[in-house]
């Protein structure tokens, strides 16, 4: 099978990884895992919806809700809509809309109105085309086994796979062996910003850009909390960074009027959470010892939120819809 097509079934297919799995059963991303990260990020997400004038908060590929959860508990008066492919709610969620998954997303998401929309680490999870130039410097697309052994697909050839070949001229550098294809996920989130009337739309992933798109490409596997080889059988979490440069530009064209602004997550957190960092002032452990040991844990989970080389490099996109 063509990757994309593996892919797609390995996680979204009726016996698929998201279908039997919960994210937070197979690995940690900013929302769950990291002790306290949740709530902070929450806090941030909360700001921002604030700043925006939002009365609604939706999270395409919630997981488990835990992002929701933590709003909920932050701010009551946010209505909350998670959008999964499994019904997970916690308390305090309004609403769930199951998904078909992948780049494709429910019908009933549609005419949104003063809210901020979050995909957190959903396109990471929208498959797309694995390609890789043969020996003479050609791009084909690679196919896949189910047991994850790779072989050289057909040749990528302008009668059919002109819009491909005009994306790896455009965003894919010279010394690059091997790429994802970010035209699927630059269309996703276009789809999910044409559901939005009015609002804003925060996308958080992993990725690169054109200078710095890695050599061989970001494909890989998650499973029990490790790293491993992506293998499509449904067994692990299958994953790869997004093109940030290639999807602003994608929404760019598509929106005119939207200014779509990205920063890292260090950033973002900056701005948004403003003096969180600040150190904890030792005589609070005296006068309010359960005070000082929570403002503790916050600001080690700010701090591991805003980790250079870790979570704190990763992209946020804000695209507002007046
Ligand atoms: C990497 S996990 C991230 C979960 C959560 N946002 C977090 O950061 O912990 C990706 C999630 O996106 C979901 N997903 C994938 N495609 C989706 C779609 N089209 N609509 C809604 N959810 C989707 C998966 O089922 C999975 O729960």
């Amino acid at each position: 099978m063509r990757w994309e097509q593996a892919w797609h079934e390995a996680l979204y297919g009726p016996d698929g990884f998201y279908r039997r799995h919960a994210p937070a059963e197979h690995f940690a991303t900013s929302v769950q895992g990291i002790p306290g990260a949740g709530e902070v990020l929450a806090e941030a997400v909360v700001a921002l919806a604030r700043r925006h004038g939002c009365s609604r908060l939706v999270d395409v590929g919630a997981g488990g809700g835990e992002l929701l959860g933590h709003v909920a508990a932050l701010a009551p008066d946010l209505h909350l809509t998670g959008v999964d492919v499994v019904d997970r709610r916690p308390a305090g969620v309004h609403e769930w809309l199951v998904s078909p998954g992948g780049a494709a997303l429910p019908d009933g998401l549609a005419h949104l109105s003063d809210a901020l929309v979050v995909a957190h680490e959903w396109l990471d999870v929208v498959p797309c085309p694995v390609v890789e130039r043969d020996e003479d410097g050609v791009w084909r697309e690679l196919a896949v086994a189910a047991d994850g052994t790779e072989s050289p697909g057909r040749v990528l050839t302008r009668a059919q796979d002109a819009e491909v070949l005009d994306w790896l001229v455009r965003w894919v550098p010279d010394g690059v062996r091997r790429a994802e294809v970010g035209l699927p996920r630059d269309r996703a989130a276009a789809d999910l910003l044409g559901r939005l009337d009015r609002g804003v739309l925060l996308v958080v992933d992993y990725g690169h850009d054109r200078e710095d798109r890695p050599v061989d490409g970001t494909l890989t596997g998650y499973r029990g909390g490790r790293q491993v080889p992506p293998v499509p059988d449904g067994s692990c979490d299958l994953t790869a960074h997004v093109a940030v440069d290639s999807l602003v530009s994608h929404l760019a064209t598509l929106f005119p009027d939207v200014r779509c602004r990205v920063s890292t997550q260090a950033e973002a957190l900056a701005d948004l959470l403003p003096g969180a960092g600040a150190p904890v002032p030792h005589e609070l452990a005296r006068r309010e010892p359960t005070a000082y040991l929570r403002a503790l844990g916050r600001r080690g989970a700010l701090a591991a939120l805003r980790a250079p080389g870790g979570p704190g490099g990763f992209r946020w996109l804000v695209a507002p819809r007046q």
